[in-house]
């Protein structure tokens, strides 16, 4: 398949450079073309260009961008312009404002700010995404629609208090349901009518702040409110343009939507990566971050290839201290995403300009269109990388091993009154064992609680402390029928309504455990186990069990529970589950992982990695076999290659030891 290509492109703002567009747009498209770039994002905040006054619609400028973008051979993926709306809307349907948690209406201004329950924000939306389906559908340009920007939902008006009333009563059918699954008796808090529920008003205290099943519940609500929003503006692109994908752009682990719950909704994942990369070993912790960010993305939309959707080709500018990434990192970016499954390399953005808030974020093309630019170099490296990779694109990822992060369980822990409160590290746990696995050399698929395990030999949940209906019972199967579970403390507290259990917890079974107390360490503070006659620290979380079954195969070595388990192990049906009672550091979660894993005969992509060093595959359907060698350290890496392999950049064969240079991403093509 010669023509295969990944997209290699940028958010492109034409709209604002209209008054030069006889220069600047010819220059853009020649200079683009330089750069090796072959898709545009276009559109993404260009209400008040489109629609300069209410119900009067200018196209004339975007038909131009987007019969410029044709004739130049580029693709476009068009946004519809929710991110942000043009002042008059405010002006004329003061409902399109939000309000905070205090019930004040926000003023006309920024971004990323309407109230998702309005009846005119909605109508203006599904006006504004018609017109541009009908008059778009057809253009050859169109390539994919880019929904909004960054969703994200917070406001507390009187129509999403009612929304959220009418949320909890589909839920929960009665207010007495309600009470209960809330455990309401306590401090006298029972409702005797929906109406009486309001949303929290966390972290301030002005309201109902303490209850974890209330904050649990609004988190629910808002992000199914932004998913009922998102299908609301998607309506007239799948009826109009029923052959062209959609995505929306994602924030990774951005708490405030359920993201599996939004992919089961998209037809392709993308997102933006904005790594602060620093040019000394720190970027070694940056880049494992951003592998699990990638993971992440990739499995919310099943795996599938994604896009990285923006990066920067310089240094941001909305961080505290801006610091210039070194040479090189513009490429190492972009083919750290390939090597986690991406379809694209795209930055925001083209050219930057001349004023607004990111006048000096990095970008493509300096506002004077200059591209003698470290930025411009750099991007032409990727596009020349990329060129090299085209028979790659549209390959799957195919992973043996499946990690657990699924935001009810973060949004739960995040109002769980125990341990440490407010900071029980959700996220960082879930990170720090893909650390561990890819450290280990495994490939890793993310997933969440309603996804499908039979694809996988091993599904490794860290914190799997809220247990969402009927999961504790297809893990069980999944163990019962030859798989290998690793669970930790803090899993199988509570049920889907964050309630404890009255009778035997549905993970006893599987753990072969009975979980008793958890123990929480200050700073400082540690305990320690041995594992593979090596002895392992343990910090800030410490979980004491009886065993049910379970083997114990590490104990604690200090404390009045010295010598009750860390570590154990329960054979289940054809399958085992391990569970680690305690908080180790990455270096052991590798040690441990790794052993488990392999124990269990699930064998890494590559053994013996170097620190830095993590290796990730992709299989094309033709049965070609690519393995990607990220190599995140500032200084040269040797791996132990298994087999032969051909170097995509330059066509050499390699096999056994083999060198990594600094700060690189190799691509090797099985033989
Ligand atoms: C993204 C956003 C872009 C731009 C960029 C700057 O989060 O989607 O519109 O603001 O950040 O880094």
């Amino acid at each position: 398949m010669a023509n295969k290509a990944f997209l290699h492109g940028a958010d492109y703002n034409p709209e604002q450079w209209i008054k030069l567009k006889d220069t600047v747009w010819q220059e853009d498209m020649r200079k683009a073309k330089e750069a090796g770039i072959n898709e545009m994002n276009v559109g993404i905040f260009s209400w008040s260009f489109l629609e300069p006054e209410d119900g009067v619609y200018d196209f004339s400028w975007l038909d131009e961008v987007m019969d410029m973008l044709h004739r130049n051979g580029m693709k476009a993926i068009l946004a519809t312009p929710s991110g942000s709306r043009p002042p008059w809307m405010a002006e004329k349907y003061p409902s399109v404002l939000r309000m905070d948690q205090e019930r004040k209406p926000y003023v006309y201004g920024a971004r990323h700010n309407a109230c998702y329950s309005s009846p005119d924000y909605r109508r203006k939306v599904t006006e504004i995404n018609t017109r541009l389906a009908q008059r778009y559908g057809n253009h050859p340009a169109l390539y994919m629609w880019h929904v909004s920007n960054e969703y994200n939902f917070d406001c507390h008006c009187p129509r999403c208090q009612k929304a959220f009333q009418d949320w909890l009563r589909a839920r929960y059918g009665t207010i007495d349901n309600l009470n209960d699954s809330w455990w309401n008796t306590f401090w006298s808090h029972r409702f005797t009518r929906f109406e009486q529920v309001e949303s929290p008003t966390t972290p301030s205290f002005l309201g109902e702040w303490e209850s974890p099943n209330h904050n649990l519940a609004w988190r629910r609500f808002c992000s199914d409110h932004l998913i009922d929003f998102f299908q609301h503006e998607i309506a007239p692109l799948r009826q109009y343009t029923p052959n062209i994908p959609i995505t929306t752009n994602l924030m990774h682990t951005f708490p405030g939507i359920d993201y599996f719950a939004l992919g089961r909704h998209m037809d392709v994942s993308s997102w933006d990566n904005y790594p602060q990369w620093r040019g000394d070993e720190r970027d070694v912790g940056i880049s494992a971050a951003t592998s699990f960010k990638h993971d992440l993305m990739r499995g919310v939309c099943d795996q599938k290839p994604f896009l990285m959707m923006e990066s920067c080709p310089g240094a941001v500018n909305w961080g505290a201290v801006n610091t210039l990434p070194p040479p090189g990192t513009v490429l190492y970016q972009g083919l750290q995403a390939i090597a986690h499954g991406s379809d694209s390399v795209q930055y925001f953005q083209f050219r930057a300009g001349r004023g607004g808030s990111e006048q000096f974020h990095g970008s493509v093309l300096p506002p004077d269109g200059s591209t003698d630019t470290r930025a411009f170099r750099e991007v032409q490296e990727v596009s020349t990388a990329l060129e090299k990779l085209a028979p790659l694109c549209a390959s799957r990822t195919c992973n043996q091993v499946a990690l657990l992060y699924d935001w009810h369980s973060r949004w739960a822990l995040d109002y769980a009154w125990m341990a440490h409160r407010g900071n029980q590290k959700y996220e960082e746990t879930v990170q720090a064992h893909h650390t561990a696995l890819t450290a280990a050399g495994y490939g890793v698929d993310i997933i969440d609680q309603l996804s499908d395990l039979t694809p996988y030999k091993a599904v490794i949940a860290p914190m799997a402390y809220l247990l969402r209906d009927g999961f504790a019972q297809r893990l069980t199967d999944f163990a019962a029928a030859g798989g290998l579970v690793y669970l930790t403390y803090l899993s199988g507290y509570v049920d889907e309504e964050n309630l404890r259990y009255a009778s035997t917890p549905p993970l006893e079974a599987l753990t072969g455990l009975r979980t008793d107390e958890i123990d929480a360490y200050t700073e400082g503070h540690e305990n320690h186990f041995l594992w593979q006659g090596k002895q392992w620290a343990i910090k800030e979380m410490a979980q004491l069990s009886t065993p049910r079954g379970a083997q114990v195969l590490a104990a604690y070595q200090q404390q009045f529970y010295q010598g009750q388990p860390v570590l154990t192990r329960n054979l289940v049906g054809e399958g085992v589950c391990y569970t680690l009672q305690a908080r180790a550091e990455i270096d052991c979660l590798t040690a441990v992982l790794g052993d488990l894993l392999r124990q269990h005969g699930i064998q890494p992509l590559v053994t013996d990695l170097p620190q830095g060093v993590i290796a990730t595959a992709r299989y094309g359907e033709d049965g070609a076999e690519y393995l990607f060698l990220l190599n995140s350290n500032r200084e040269m890496a040797q791996v132990q290659l298994p087999g032969c392999w051909q170097r995509m950049e330059d066509g050499s064969l390699v096999s056994g030891q083999t060198e990594l240079p600094p700060f690189t991403v190799t691509t090797l093509l099985k033989k």
